[in-house]
């Protein structure tokens, strides 16, 4: 059996250090998305810390509020793991909290294209090679606070809980030709 690829986005951060580890003890090979602000040697670090405790984990540069980075990203991560992403994680996420009356249209947009638009921009460059392979893993981290809301966080859960929806509707277009869909919400930690 070939050895599924996988790509976790905000693979560098807290929960993306987790999820990449856990795929690559379940056998996978794992790329971690990073942003960083263009930071290469802070990821490169984080890989050399990965390496020192036995993962061997590759890394790939994108912006995912950007669509065209976010093409250069699955074209690092197809070149440096020689292949199509069977598993995408779709982890990165930011919050710009503030209560809705200080909330300005940049902390709203910020956090809309950073926790959901990413979901399309990564999602729509790894669909098809998903189903052509019939398939594929998409799993969309979202967050407690989308079906709760959370006082300072309209913009943040506004996000997550769109991501639901996203997930709900994609899971039903794919589901029949080996490609599912699911989200995870966790809260706190
Ligand atoms: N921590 C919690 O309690 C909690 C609870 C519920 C849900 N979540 C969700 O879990 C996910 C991971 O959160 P975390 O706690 O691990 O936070 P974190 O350590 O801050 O990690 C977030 C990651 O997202 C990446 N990221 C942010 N903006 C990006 C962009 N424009 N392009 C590419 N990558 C970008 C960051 O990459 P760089 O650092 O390289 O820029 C970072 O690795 C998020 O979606 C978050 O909303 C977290």
């Amino acid at each position: 059996m070939t050895q599924k690829i996988a790509l976790v986005t905000g693979g560098t951060g807290g929960i993306g250090t987790a999820i990449c580890r856990a795929l690559a003890d379940a056998g996978v090979k794992v790329v971690a998305g990073y942003n960083s602000g263009g930071n290469h040697e802070k990821a490169r670090a984080w890989q050399e810390e990965q390496k020192q405790d036995g993962y061997d984990i590759l890394v790939a540069y994108g912006d995912v509020t950007d669509e065209e980075s976010c093409a250069a990203c699955i074209r690092t991560v197809e070149e440096v793991a020689g292949g199509t992403v069977d598993i995408l994680v779709n982890n990165a996420g930011i919050t710009r909290d503030g209560t809705f009356r200080k909330m300005s249209w940049e902390q709203w947009n910020q956090v809309l294209s950073a926790n959901l638009d990413s979901m399309f921009h990564m999602t729509r460059l790894v669909i098809n090679p998903m189903l052509e392979n019939g398939w594929g893993r998409v799993i969309n981290i979202s967050s407690v606070n989308a079906q709760k809301g959370q006082f300072g966080q309209c913009n943040y859960s506004a996000a997550k809980a769109g991501i639901h929806g996203f997930t709900k509707a994609l899971a039903q277009e794919v589901a029949a030709k080996g490609v599912t869909v699911n989200t995870v919400s966790q809260g706190m930690y």
